[in-house]
């Protein structure tokens, strides 16, 4: 999908347990407190009726089979992109989100669809964003920042093996696409991974 837009559009990836959320919100606080218009969005919404289904199924005993999984992460993902980030961008500012169409292709790919279906049809409804930071940690630390930061433990998404193939497949994501990622390595204190990641940022929007 081709869309004309004069914002920018940042988006941040990573397996569970990497710090997408803590970053991303910090990041546009940020960059708000220099004057940017930026704003935060997340993937799956916690609004429309697919994100929904999908935030329900995570704790379930079975995942869903991951060809419903997958369309319905397509569906709140067209939600989420005309309810949020295009209008947002099209008023020229500075969307982050919080997870985007690289999670179908490493999550939903870790379970066997072909990644470059998830590809294709995620393109299809898709807008490029300008720039994927990832936030790359390994499998065993985020395990353990998961399990001692959350009450419920660790869910069907975040055990070890399944974390393992979607790191895999993030890596191969950041090797096919050079310019458009950016990798970060997060396996220190949260204050010095927040310096990078507004080093980075701040830099990247500075040569716009
Ligand atoms: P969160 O913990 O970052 O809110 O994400 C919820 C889970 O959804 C996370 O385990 C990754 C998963 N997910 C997918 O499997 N496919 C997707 O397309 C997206 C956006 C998220």
């Amino acid at each position: 999908m081709s869309e004309t837009s004069s914002g920018v559009f940042i988006c941040f990836e990573g397996i569970d347990g990497s710090g997408k959320t803590t970053h991303s919100r910090l990041i546009t606080g940020y960059l708000r407190g220099l004057g940017f218009d930026a704003v935060y969005t997340t993937e799956p919404t916690r609004y429309s009726l697919p994100g929904r289904k999908l935030r329900e199924s995570f704790f379930a005993p079975e995942r869903l089979p991951v060809e419903e999984e997958f369309q319905l992460f397509l569906e709140d993902r067209k939600i989420h992109l005309k309810d949020e980030v295009i209008p947002q961008l099209k008023d020229g500012k500075t969307v982050i989100t919080d997870r985007y169409y690289f999670s179908s292709v490493a999550y939903q790919g870790s379970r066997g669809l072909d990644w470059q279906f998830i590809l294709d049809e995620n393109l299809k409804v898709s807008i490029v964003p300008n720039l994927v930071l990832l936030l790359d940690l390994d499998v065993d630390e985020a395990v353990s920042r998961i399990a001692s930061e959350r009450e419920e433990g660790v869910n069907t998404f975040e055990k070890k093996e399944n974390l393992q193939r979607v790191r895999d497949i993030y890596h191969k994501l950041a090797d096919k696409f050079p310019d458009l990622f950016h990798v970060l390595n997060v396996n220190k204190p949260i204050q010095e991974v927040q310096e990078d990641i507004q080093d980075f940022i701040v830099n990247f929007l500075s040569t716009r």
